[in-house]
């Protein structure tokens, strides 16, 4: 996508966006409802005129290509299955459409059907599925014709949690095994995270930061990005920044990388990096929440709730004052005004973005 612009009468919807995906990547659309997911995915897919700009699909012009003349294949979140058909008459549908020999549609069926594990559920009609099998039935009828482009809104969003965990990773393995370009749209900041090789943050119809999933939360590129990220995201503090020292209620706190650099900054601190310690930014603790397998300690600095996230439930009391710290390197530092991250002076391991391919290992493990 190429400077693409949208409108809706005075509102624009995107403002000006450029995009490049590269072929069989697995790429997210990751940002808050309202930031312009859809609309992108409608313009990729054919369903949507742009007002300014182009769409280039294998280095073809398609801006202003017809959806059928695209070879895209878009989920959308309400599935959008024919309920008087069967489960096959559905997936067989977009063969149909292109007048494929009926021997290789039954073929084609029997294997996408199998691939999203609902081969034994040909003969029934739509109303007769789980939310699940609605889903894989949607998935199937789109990999079926073996599109060049896989669009997918908010596939997930209609499955109950622990099936939207389960099927994110065998959406996966799906897209690995098809190899096909996939688009992916959701505002669950987690899913992106585990499912994209790269993803696109958006923000009031802009993208905000493109990268891999390590590099967008090891780096965030504002403060926005930063408080949209991570589960819980990352803290946000006021704070100043002098001679290499964070300054936080008074309580100074080395930060690798800002030599010399006197401004006001918000400092970010994730919660698995902050460390409740006797010295520090003093911070009351609120209440304490066990999740299982960690732990969030919900503390108070500055009027503000501040999170850490420990393995096992520490002894501390609500209403306790503690102190908090953290590693040089593990602070991510902004512009007070703009929101916009610090350039770091010198690369601290941590703040920098690091290789892509890095970042997609770690994912994978
Ligand atoms: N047909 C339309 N007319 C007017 N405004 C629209 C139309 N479609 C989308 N919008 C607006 O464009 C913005 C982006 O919408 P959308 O792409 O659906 O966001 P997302 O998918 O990120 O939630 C929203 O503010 C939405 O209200
Ligand atoms: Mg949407």
């Amino acid at each position: 996508m190429d400077g693409v612009v949208k409108r809706h009468g005075s509102f624009t919807a995107l403002h000006g966006l450029d995009l490049s995906i590269a072929p069989g990547e697995f790429f997210a659309l990751l940002g808050p409802s309202g930031s312009g997911k859809t609309t992108t995915l409608r313009i990729l897919a054919g369903l949507e005129e742009v007002d300014e700009g182009r769409v280039l699909l294998d280095e073809v012009d398609v801006t202003h290509k017809e959806p059928g003349e695209r070879d895209v294949a878009m989920v959308f979140q309400s599935y959008a299955l024919y309920p008087h058909m069967t489960v096959g008459e559905n997936i067989a549908f977009p063969l149909k459409m292109v007048g494929t020999p009926a021997a290789e549609i039954a073929a084609g069926v029997r294997d996408a059907a199998a691939r999203v594990d609902i081969g034994h559920l040909l003969a029934r009609r739509p109303g007769q599925l789980s939310g699940g099998q609605q889903q894989r039935c949607a998935l199937a009828r789109a990999i079926v014709r073996k599109p060049r482009l896989f669009l997918l809104d908010e596939p997930l969003s209609n499955l109950d949690a622990k099936l939207r965990i389960e099927t994110r990773a065998e959406l996966r393995k799906l897209q690995r095994s098809l190899g096909v370009t996939t688009v992916y749209v959701t505002h669950d900041q987690e899913e992106a995270m585990t499912v994209a090789d790269r993803m696109a943050v958006f923000m009031e119809g802009r993208i905000v930061q493109i990268g891999t999933p390590k590099e967008i939360f090891l780096a965030p590129a504002s403060v926005t990005v930063a408080a949209f990220i991570g589960t819980p995201p990352m803290n946000l503090l006021a704070a100043h920044l002098e001679d290499g020292q964070v300054v936080v209620q008074g309580a100074s706190l080395p930060v690798s990388g800002y030599p010399g650099e006197r401004r006001a900054v918000t400092l970010g601190v994730r919660p698995g990096d902050l460390q409740i310690t006797e010295q520090g930014i003093a911070a009351r603790v609120e209440f304490i929440e066990d999740l299982g397998d960690n732990v969030i300690v919900n503390l108070e600095v500055q009027g503000q709730r501040v999170k850490a996230r420990r393995d096992r439930v520490p002894a501390l009391a609500e209403g306790q004052v503690v102190h908090l710290a953290f590693d040089p390197a593990a602070a991510h530092l902004f512009d007070a005004g703009s929101g916009a991250r610090l350039p770091a002076s010198e690369d601290n391991g941590r703040r920098q973005p690091i290789a892509t391919e890095i970042g997609k290992q770690e994912r994978d493990l």
